[in-house]
C-alpha cells in the first residue's frame, strides 16, 4: 500500500512531484491567491485563460516554474454541490488522483482551497480515497521499469492548526489506514489466482494474520469436518484434489463490556469457494472466467478481522471462513445426491453449482452452535443477485428488521451499496424436495432470494441473521472512484463499521 503522511510543514517547500490542490471555487483569496503569489501572478491567469470553474471533476494542470518544491501543480474542481463528508472527500481524492496518473508522479501533495468542516472526516476520506485508488495487483507482471508508480501521498494540514486539532488528525489517520489496509488485503485474495490461493494457502494466510493482528485462529480440515458430520460442505470440497480448510478467526474484548454487549456474540461468516467450476453442473468456460473470486465473502470476512482486532470494539466477534474448491473429480458429489448437514437437515442435490449455500449451510449451524447470537453471512452466492441489481449493488436479506436496519445504516454510512431483497413466504415452496428435508436450488424466479431462504433453515430461528450476496460488487470489470478493475474489498468496511457502531452505540 502507498505511504499516507500528515504535514504541517509548507506545501510550498516540500518535495513532491505533484502538489494537488482542491478546490471548490476560483475566488481571489486562500491556498490560490498563496499560490498565485508564488508564481507571479500567473495562476489567475491560467485559470482565466483555461475557464477553470473548479466543476466536479475539473482540472488544470501546470507546470510551476521552478517558484515552488513541486514541479508540477494540479487544480481539481470538486464542484458547486460538494458537501464536504469523508465519502465526498474519498471519492474527489481518488479521482483526482486518478487524473494526475497520466503525469505519472511518484509522490503527491494534497492541499485544500478553503477550510474543511471536519478535519477527521477529510482526513479518512483523503486516506481511503489515496490508499484505495493506488491499490494495484501487478506482481505476476514482468517490472515495468517505464511507467513509475504512486508511492506516497501527503496531506498538508492548513498551517495555523492547533495541538489538539493535529492530534485527532492523527488519530483519524491511523484508523483510516487500519481500514484501508484491511480493505487491501481483502482485496489481494480476491485478486489472487487460484492455484495460490487454494484453501490450505487461504488458511496460512489466515494464521499469518492472525498472529499479526492478535486474534485466535483454530483451523480444521477434513477429518474434523467429518468428525462434526459437516457433510454439504465435504460434498463440495470431494471433486477436488484440494483439502478444504474450516478457518474460525476470535476477537475478544478485553476489560469490561457494556452490559448491552456482554450477551453479544457476533459472527461473520464467509463463503470461500476459492474456484468454482460448477462441479458436475459444470459451467461453460465464460462464465467459469472469474470464479477465483468466488471467496470475496470470505476475503471480506478476514479483512474485516483484521481491522477489528485492531480498532478493538466492545463485542465479542467471530469470523468464520468456509474454503474449498468445487471441481469435477472422480469422487465429486452427484446431481441427486442427498446429503445430511451438520445440523441433520438432508438436502437433495439438483445443482452442483449451487456449492456456496451448501458450505455456508455447515459453516453457519456451526456458528450458531458455537455460540453466536447475531450472524452475518456473505457470499459471492447466486449470479440472480447480480441480474437484480447489477454490479454495484450487493443484496441484503434478513427476517429482522432491526438487524437489517442495522446493517443498510453500516453500508450507507461507508458508501457500499446494499438493497434489501424481500423474504416472501410463497417463495419458501420452491426448495420443497420430493425425498429430503429441502432441495438445494430453488428454479429460476427469485434466485437470489431463495438461496437467501435455503441459509435461514440452517440458523436456529432465536438467532439474528443477516445475509448480504455480494455477487455484483465484490468482482468488477472497470475502475470506479476509488475502487479498481477486479477485486474491490466489498463488505469489509460495512463489516467494521457495524462492529464498531452497533457495539458502541
Ligand atoms: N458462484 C456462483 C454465483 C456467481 C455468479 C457469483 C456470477 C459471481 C458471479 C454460484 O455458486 C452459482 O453458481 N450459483 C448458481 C446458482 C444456481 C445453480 C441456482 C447461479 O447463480 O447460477
Ligand atoms: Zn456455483
Ligand atoms: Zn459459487
Amino acid at each position: 500500500m502507498i505511504d499516507i503522511h500528515l504535514s504541517t510543514q509548507s506545501y510550498a517547500t516540500a518535495h513532491v512531484d505533484l502538489l494537488l490542490v482542491l478546490t471548490q471555487n476560483t475566488n481571489k483569496q486562500g491556498t490560490l491567491r498563496e499560490l498565485d503569489r508564488h508564481l507571479d501572478g500567473q495562476l489567475f491567469e491560467l485559470i482565466q485563460h483555461d475557464d477553470f470553474k473548479a466543476n466536479d471533476g475539473q482540472k488544470l494542470l501546470c507546470t510551476t516554474w521552478g517558484r515552488i518544491q513541486a514541479p508540477r501543480l494540479m487544480l481539481f474542481g470538486l464542484g458547486e454541490d460538494f458537501n464536504d463528508s469523508m465519502l465526498e472527500w474519498r471519492q474527489a481524492v481518488a479521482e483526482a488522483i486518478r487524473a494526475a496518473s497520466s503525469e505519472k508522479p511518484t509522490s503527491i501533495g494534497v492541499v485544500l482551497n478553503g477550510r474543511s468542516g471536519d478535519l477527521s472526516a477529510t482526513v479518512e476520506g483523503l486516506t481511503l480515497g489515496a490508499t484505495l485508488v493506488a491499490y494495484r495487483f501487478d506482481h505476476y507482471k514482468k517490472p515495468d521499469t517505464l511507467s513509475n508508480n504512486l508511492e506516497s501521498v501527503t496531506y498538508f494540514l492548513p498551517s495555523r492548526s492547533s495541538a489538539t486539532v493535529k492530534k485527532s488528525a492523527q488519530q483519524s489517520l491511523k484508523r483510516a489506514l487500519i481500514l484501508a489496509e484491511s480493505i487491501c488485503a481483502a482485496r489481494d485474495l480476491v485478486n489472487a489466482p487460484p492455484n495460490e490461493l487454494t484453501p490450505t494457502e487461504f488458511a496460512v494466510r489466515a494464521e499469518e494474520m492472525a498472529e499479526n493482528v492478535g486474534l485466535t485462529c483454530n483451523v480444521h480440515g477434513p477429518d474434523q469436518l467429518r468428525e462434526w458430520g459437516m457433510n454439504l460442505f465435504l460434498a463440495v470440497s470431494s471433486g477436488s484434489v484440494e483439502e478444504p480448510r474450516l478457518i474460525h478467526l476470535i476477537y475478544k474484548p478485553k476489560g469490561r463490556r457494556k452490559k448491552k454487549d456482554d450477551k453479544r456474540v457476533v459472527a461473520f461468516v464467509g463463503k470461500g469457494v476459492t474456484f468454482d467450476s460448477g462441479g458436475l453442473s459444470l459451467k461453460p468456460t465464460s462464465a467459469m472466467l472469474g470464479m477465483q473470486a468466488d471467496m470475496a465473502g470470505a476475503a471480506a470476512v478476514f479483512g474485516a478481522m483484521q481491522a477489528i482486532a485492531q480498532l478493538k470494539p466492545s463485542v465479542e466477534i467471530h469470523g468464520y471462513i468456509g474454503a474449498t474448491e468445487n471441481m469435477t473429480g472422480a469422487a465429486a458429489y452427484r446431481i441427486n445426491d442427498v446429503i445430511l448437514g451438520h445440523n441433520k437437515t438432508s438436502v437433495e442435490i439438483k445443482n452442483t453449482d449451487a456449492e456456496g449455500r451448501l458450505v455456508l449451510a455447515d459453516t453457519l449451524s456451526y456458528a450458531v452452535e458455537q455460540g453466536a447470537t447475531e450472524v452475518i453471512d456473505l457470499a459471492t452466492l447466486t449470479g440472480a443477485c447480480l441480474v437484480a441489481l447489477g454490479q454495484w449493488t450487493a443484496g441484503l436479506m434478513s427476517d429482522r428488521q432491526d438487524m437489517a436496519d442495522a446493517v443498510l445504516r453500516a453500508a450507507s454510512q461507508v458508501g457500499e451499496d446494499l438493497w434489501q431483497l424481500p423474504l416472501p413466504k410463497p417463495l419458501r415452496s420452491q426448495l420443497k424436495s420430493s425425498i429430503a428435508d429441502i432441495s438445494n436450488v430453488g428454479g429460476r424466479f427469485g434466485g437470489a432470494i431463495t438461496a437467501g431462504m435455503f441459509l435461514r433453515e440452517f440458523v436456529s430461528e432465536e438467532v439474528d441473521w443477516s445475509h448480504i450476496d455480494l455477487a455484483g460488487p465484490s468482482f468488477v470489470d472497470k475502475d470506479l472512484h476509488h475502487m479498481k478493475k477486479g477485486g474491490t474489498g466489498y463488505g469489509v468496511a460495512t463489516l467494521v463499521q457495524y462492529a464498531m457502531q452497533e457495539a458502541n452505540s
